[in-house]
């Protein structure tokens, strides 16, 4: 019988992949607003403070959640997305990843990533609450294989989804150490980009997006073209 060999994977081929790949920090948060919006969420929170306050951006959803081997399965699985197989989602919409990589850009976020998600378990007919903690650097070393990396569970019965929520599963992600400072540019460029993902653009008529900031708060509320276009208005006008 043939001799085989197999790959062995660099713990550092995840920055790559993540923060390296992904063009900049509005993009990442886009591709983490997707996640929410392919995993049918009606409503997303985007909270995101300077540095210096407190230095967190929180994307909550209000989405159906990953159980413990949801988790496990797909999100600690890179380069895997059930999305190359089920292209719509169970509320109808063409999902929009399928690469397998889009929640890497978490890394081009920010240092830390705390998950804490709720989903429905099939087997007990119940909720679960599950979370996982990432520390990015830990990536970061010469010859450390990517299996190797700890990835610490936390242990809670508690996440915050959005206020609005029409639903009790969903997902809340926490990045902290932030890589950069926010600017009011960056703030803008973000409510434009997430304007296309909500109604009258997107095919979806139920996906609401909040935005909270200290960083330009001319931007909070409600994620819309309209208001988009009043903030505009207003910021040129003041
Ligand atoms: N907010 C979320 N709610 C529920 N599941 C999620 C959420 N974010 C990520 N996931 C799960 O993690 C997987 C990986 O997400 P990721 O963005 O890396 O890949 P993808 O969306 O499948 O493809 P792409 O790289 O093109 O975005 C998803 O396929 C989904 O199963
Ligand atoms: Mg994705």
């Amino acid at each position: 019988m043939a001799q085989i060999k197999n790959f062995k994977v660099d713990a550092r081929t995840i920055i790559h992949l993540g923060r390296e790949s992904i063009k900049d920090h509005t993009t990442a948060l886009l591709e983490l607003v997707k996640n929410s919006y392919d995993a049918d969420a009606s409503v997303v929170e985007v909270e995101i403070y300077k540095k210096e306050t407190f230095d967190k951006i929180r994307i909550a959803d209000d989405g159906t959640g990953m159980t413990e081997s949801d988790i496990d399965e797909s999100w600690l699985r890179i380069g895997f997305s059930g999305k190359r197989k089920v292209k719509i989602s169970p509320k109808g919409r063409r999902k929009t990843g399928e690469k397998g990589i889009g929640r890497l850009s978490t890394d081009r976020l920010g240092e830390e990533l705390q998950i804490i998600s709720i989903a429905h378990q099939e087997e007990t007919k119940s909720l679960s609450t599950n979370g996982i903690k990432i520390n990015w650097e830990l990536f970061n070393q010469d010859n450390q294989d990517l299996s190797g990396v700890p990835i610490e569970v936390i242990e809670t019965h508690s996440a915050i989804l959005p206020v609005a929520r029409k639903d009790d599963t969903g997902t809340e992600l926490i990045i902290s150490k932030l890589r950069q400072d926010w600017t009011k540019e960056n703030v803008e460029a973000l409510c434009n980009e997430l304007s296309i993902l909500t109604p009258p653009f997107s095919e979806t008529k139920d996906f609401e997006i909040f935005l909270k900031t200290d960083i330009a708060p001319e931007f909070n509320g409600k994620i819309s073209l309209f208001r988009r276009e009043a903030n505009h208005y207003l910021s040129r006008n003041t």
